[in-house]
């Protein structure tokens, strides 16, 4: 590593317990760098506006931090064990580069400031991802719910065959997932999308910083007042982030697990994609599941994300090394859960059914909850009704077919009145 900014004169650096210290920083960090310039170039902006900088300088530090992002992209400039971490590498480059200029971009700001405002930016652009990619695996879901909306799947629960269903309930149940899922993406956006740059060490600084300019340079809703807060909400915000995440990976956990049955030849009722199965290296007559199963189990890394952070916040307030944890956390669940949910509007838009195998399963039992809610209807006391299709579960299926029990079912939102309109609707809002 070259000298530290922050190296005393006189006291040797030991490389052990600075690897230790740095930990997998310019790793991790390749990801906040971008974030962490252009949020560099806003504090310059800030610094000029108040004097600190002249209009030259700001000049200068401006094309040096744009050049730094352009040899980032192409990689002249790679983030490794030279630096102690990307938030002094960008200062070590102007420096360099730069000189008495570059020396004064750190004025007003610490690393933790600059770190969280990096991570902020990264963070809104993570959950902008999920938002739009929960849209567009709600609208293939309503699209095929209202394109399949007579197609007879068995309802099950308890994993028993219980009840007639349709590929159009499946459907718009998935469809109203995925749309909570983008609402909760974006109101978890709207929550974090404040400014904390510029709060020094989290007490502030004896300068009359613009922080109005930088909240609006870097695009944020609104400036975060307190510098104590910007602080406390460093793993607050991330938690946040990755449980808005888990929401969206719980539901495609489940629905990978609808896959990975109805695939099996025991059911037989999906084909997926021939993309999406992959060969056995030894059985040659197996084509197996297998990105529906690593997709069944992205939200473990992301339940494991928030949990390393849960715990990482056992602090006072202020600002804590501890707290550099948190970026492995939350590069480790957003990689995981949204590369998985990256293939998931192919994989929903792509899927075939089997029609024919799906009617098959479909018993005369299934029809028991149609008897006895008809007599219900009819003015049969519920349980007298139940008790009478319980004794007759074998008839129950006389006359009657899988697309009458779904031309019946008219509550509202199931298969007779699946309120598609509804659904879509709030998507359009979204
Ligand atoms: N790399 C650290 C982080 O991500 C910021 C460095 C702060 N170091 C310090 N000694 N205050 O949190």
């Amino acid at each position: 590593m070259t000298a530290l900014l922050w190296q005393k004169p006189g006291v040797a650096v030991d490389a052990q317990i600075q690897a230790f210290l740095a930990g997998d920083d310019v790793i991790l960090d390749r990801e906040f760098f971008l974030h962490d310039i252009a949020a560099s170039r806003a504090h310059a902006q800030g610094l000029e506006r108040i004097g600190i900088l002249s209009a030259a300088e700001l000049q200068t530090l401006e094309a040096e931090l744009d050049a730094l992002a352009e040899d980032f992209r192409n990689g002249a400039f790679v983030l490794d064990a030279r630096y102690e971490d990307g938030h002094s590498a960008i200062e070590a480059r102007l420096v360099e580069r730069l000189g008495d200029a570059g020396k004064k971009i750190h004025t007003g700001r610490s690393r933790n400031d600059q770190v969280l405002v990096a991570t902020r930016l990264w963070l809104k652009e993570k959950l902008a991802r999920l938002a739009a990619l929960s849209r567009e695996c709600a609208g293939l879901a309503l699209e095929r719910a209202a394109a399949e909306r007579e197609l007879p799947l068995p309802g099950y629960t308890h994993l028993q065959r219980a009840v007639v269903s349709s590929a159009g309930m499946w459907w718009a149940g998935w469809a109203e997932a995925f749309i909570d899922d983008a609402r909760r993406a974006l109101d978890t956006l709207a929550l974090i999308d404040a400014n904390p740059l510029g709060s020094a060490a989290g007490y502030g600084v004896n300068l009359p910083l613009d922080r109005a300019h930088t909240t609006q340079a870097l695009g944020f809703a609104r400036l975060q007042v307190g510098p104590v807060y910007a602080q406390l909400s460093r793993g607050k915000f991330e938690l946040a982030a990755l449980e808005a995440l888990g929401s969206a990976t719980l539901d495609l956990r489940r629905l990978a697990w609808d896959l990975s049955l109805f695939t099996s030849a025991e059911y037989g009722f999906v084909a997926l994609p021939a993309q999406y199965t992959t060969g056995s290296s030894i059985m040659p007559n197996k084509r197996n599941p297998d990105v529906v199963e690593l997709m069944r189990a992205t939200h473990a890394s992301v339940a494991a994300a928030r949990t390393e952070i849960e715990q990482l916040l056992s602090l006072p307030s202020g600002y804590h090394r501890d707290l550099q944890a948190s970026k492995g956390a939350i590069v480790h669940g957003f990689g995981r859960g949204l590369a998985a949910l990256e293939l998931l509007p192919a994989l929903l838009g792509n899927l075939e059914w089997r029609p024919e195998r799906m009617r098959a399963a479909v018993d005369a039992g299934m029809y028991a909850t149609d008897v006895a809610v008809e007599q219900a209807a009819a003015g049969v006391p519920f349980r007298d009704a139940y008790r009478a299709a319980a004794e007759s579960v074998d008839r129950a299926g006389d006359g009657r077919t899988p697309e009458g029990s779904l031309r019946a079912r008219v509550s509202p939102g199931a298969a007779a009145d699946l309120r598609l309109d509804l659904l879509q609707a709030r998507l359009a809002a979204l």
